[in-house]
């Protein structure tokens, strides 16, 4: 039930290839929509630099059973995350499924080298602090190469961890470029800007009309009464029930919210996460719409049309250009070098067409100038033109050169056996003060949600650099405080039998699936089953300060008994840093015996450092508590994560 086939289209790649009279398509496996991002920018560039006929293409939209049929003089290219643990995108489930399996059923029938006439180029987007680093490119390179396909150039891997992604992509393509202008007899040409969509103001409309899109995210939100089935690509505007701070700090917030989604189809599981459809703050909005010089035309309807038949308009169209920035556009994201490289050309004056040259061509210039600042990109221009407006940056530039705005996942912190249809989230609130910066840097998502908890409570804001929010604006036409929302289904799960033991590491907000599974187990206690011993490891700065839920443990204490132990490492009131793994080692004979009544173990929270840690300290209580070899040790927590008796949820 793709959009694809709803909408009528071919899934057939040759036949689109074909009457679209491209020769070269980019397929992505995303699900973060950078990879979408890069396959457009990779469409882009070889479009303007080669005269490639290039198409970028959802991996879930085609079938690839006639791959084999795509003729030699056309190439594919693949630029595909990995997700979680080693796992493909949900939108590149089938293909993976499809393309590893030992015998993909091809249209010819061949199955000796079936794909001998492909020639295909791939980059992947992974993660090196995650065990399974790249292992979609890696695997999918794999299989391309085993069905006798012939890959272009390297097969390219970004470092999400490192924070280099960009970098390494960039590093990627050039050597990339050379190898297929080579082998597809290319002549680079100098690279003239050409839109991918075209804008057209509509004089016969008005934004109180009532076809135009003010925000809402498709045609089933249009009528004011969204309309079902709801999942990731028609969000549900859930009531927020609920929502109170669980820190004690002047200067951090944690929200608590209990999100109600009975008037859905959705349901979750204990250990889901839930997904927030955030809205940029109305600060950023003006600014981006003032630096561009759209401020005075925002509320102006426009249409926005493919100028190719390929090319999908990204939001919901007629809109404004209010709409689109606001609801639409990752306005504050980190900036991509080369698209500051494109906007040179459209400069204000000579000084700031050489400064946005210099900042695209030195990636060390770069850095120091922008990413350590934490600029977004109108920041960015504001400072480089001293404040002149960028009014020759065509819209259609900024549509493609722009990510979407995403959605941002949550774990969820409540349990479906409790709350069926209520999801809570424990999210802190992203705010970094910066050197040489006025105004602290601020998360998207999460300072939206504060505003939500805000208006909620009618609480003042706490900080002088509050931002604002359209809260009940055109996008949601109810009364009260509304966000729009999505399940996403995990694997991370208690255990079927409830009497097995579980050891479950949450320091920060890795602790929220942890109040799920907890309070699942209280509940089934209360409902009279038997359960088996859970013992928390849990982090935090200090007692006084961010010892989130510390009242519900007391209360689950009183349910369960010694079945449910608390262990804490509060790591700022000491002399020396106190960490979960710290706790886990002093209590190594009991883990080892847990382990050994078949207990399952949990490690949510941060991925960069402390799952790592976490991951090593377990094979190290492994090897001494059974006087085995560290690399014995280290195996069998690998064998443990294999059987799933070792879970991550881990960002
Ligand atoms: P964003 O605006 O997205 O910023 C996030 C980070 O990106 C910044 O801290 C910064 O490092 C970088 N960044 C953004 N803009 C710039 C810029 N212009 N320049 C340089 N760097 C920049 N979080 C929780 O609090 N609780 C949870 O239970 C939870 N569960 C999660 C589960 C999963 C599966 C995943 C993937 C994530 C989870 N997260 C959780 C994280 C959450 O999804 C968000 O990433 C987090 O809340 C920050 O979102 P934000 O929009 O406020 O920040
Ligand atoms: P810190 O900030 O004092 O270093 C939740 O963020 C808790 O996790 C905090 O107490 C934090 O301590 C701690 N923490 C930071 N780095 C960690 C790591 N590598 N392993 C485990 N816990 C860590």
């Amino acid at each position: 039930g793709s959009a694809a086939a709803k909408a009528g289209r071919t899934r057939n790649i040759v036949e689109k290839l074909e009457e679209s009279g491209k020769n070269c398509i980019i397929f992505y496996g995303s699900q973060t929509g950078t990879a979408e991002d890069y396959a457009s920018r990779l469409a882009k560039e070889g479009k303007s630099r080669f005269g490639l006929e290039t198409m970028v293409a959802d991996l879930e939209d085609y079938d690839y059973d006639n791959l084999d049929a795509v003729p030699s003089d056309k190439i594919v290219m693949f630029v595909l995350a990995t997700y979680g643990e080693g796992e493909p995108t949900d939108n590149a489930v089938e293909f993976y499924e499809f393309i590893t399996s030992e015998n993909p059923d091809f249209s010819s029938g061949e199955t000796e080298k079936p794909l001998k006439n492909l020639h295909y180029v791939a980059f992947g987007l992974g993660n090196n602090t995650y065990e399974h680093y790249n292992a979609m490119v890696r695997n999918v390179d794999k299989a391309l190469q085993r069905l006798g396909a012939s890959r272009i150039g390297e097969a390219g891997e970004g470092d999400d961890g490192a924070g280099t992604m960009e970098e390494d992509f960039l590093a990627w393509k050039e050597p990339m470029w050379e190898a297929v202008a080579k082998k597809m007899g290319l002549q680079e040409r100098e690279a003239i800007y050409e839109p991918i969509f075209g804008i057209v103001e509509r004089d016969d409309l008005t934004r109180d009309s009532p076809e135009v899109y003010l925000g809402e995210p498709n045609k089933m939100h249009l009528d004011g009464e969204p309309k079902g089935p709801f999942n990731a690509h028609n969000p549900y505007t859930a009531p927020i029930q609920k929502s109170y701070e669980l820190f004690n700090s002047k200067d951090r917030n944690c929200l608590h919210m209990e999100i109600d989604i009975s008037g859905s189809n959705l349901t979750y599981q204990t250990g889901d996460h839930i997904a927030i459809w955030p809205t940029n703050a109305g600060q950023e909005v003006d600014r981006f719409l003032n630096i561009f010089d759209l401020a005075d035309k925002r509320h102006t309807v426009i249409s926005v049309k493919p100028l190719e038949p390929t090319a999908k308009v990204p939001f919901p169209t007629p809109t404004t250009y209010d709409a689109i920035v606001r609801y639409h556009m990752e306005i504050c994201a980190p900036v991509s070098r080369q698209f500051v490289a494109t906007l040179a050309a459209f400069a204000p004056d000579d000084e700031s067409r050489a400064e946005l040259t210099k900042l695209g061509n030195d990636k060390d210039y770069f850095h120091s100038k922008v990413t350590t600042q934490y600029l977004n990109i109108a920041r960015l221009l504001e400072i480089v033109s001293k404040g002149k407006k960028w009014s020759n940056v065509p819209f259609s530039a900024l549509i493609e050169g722009i990510t979407k705005l995403q959605p941002r996942y949550y774990s969820i912190s409540s349990s479906s056996l409790e709350h069926p249809k209520l999801v809570s989230i424990t999210a802190v609130v992203e705010s970094q003060a910066l050197p040489g910066r006025e105004d602290p840097f601020k998360g998207v998502a999460t300072n939206y949600l504060l505003a939500l908890k805000e208006k909620q409570n009618g609480d003042a804001s706490p900080s002088p650099y509050g931002l604002t929010y359209e809260i009940t604006g055109p996008r949601n036409k109810y009364d009260g405080i509304h966000v729009p929302v999505h399940i996403r289904h995990s694997n991370f799960k208690l255990p079927s039998d409830p009497t097995r033991p579980i050891i479950m590491i949450g320091p920060g907000t890795g602790v929220a699936p942890f109040r799920g599974f907890i309070r699942e187990r209280k509940k089934l206690a209360e409902n009279g089953q038997t359960v088996g011993k859970s013992i928390l490891f849990f982090g935090c700065r200090r007692s006084t300060e961010d010892f989130m839920y510390q009242k519900e443990w007391e209360e689950v204490k009183q349910v369960l008994g010694d079945k449910f132990e608390l262990v804490t490492a509060f790591s700022r009131e000491g002399s020396k840093k106190v960490y979960v793994q710290h706790r886990l080692k002093e209590r190594s004979k009991e883990i080892n015996a847990l382990l050994d009544q078949k207990a399952f173990f949990y490690v949510c929270g941060d991925a960069a450092n402390m799952a790592r840690e976490v991951n090593a300290t377990l094979a190290q209580i492994l090897a001494d508590e059974r006087g085995i070899s560290k690399s014995k040790a280290e195996e069998i927590v690998k064998q443990m994560r294999a059987s799933n008796q070792y879970q991550e949820d881990v960002w």
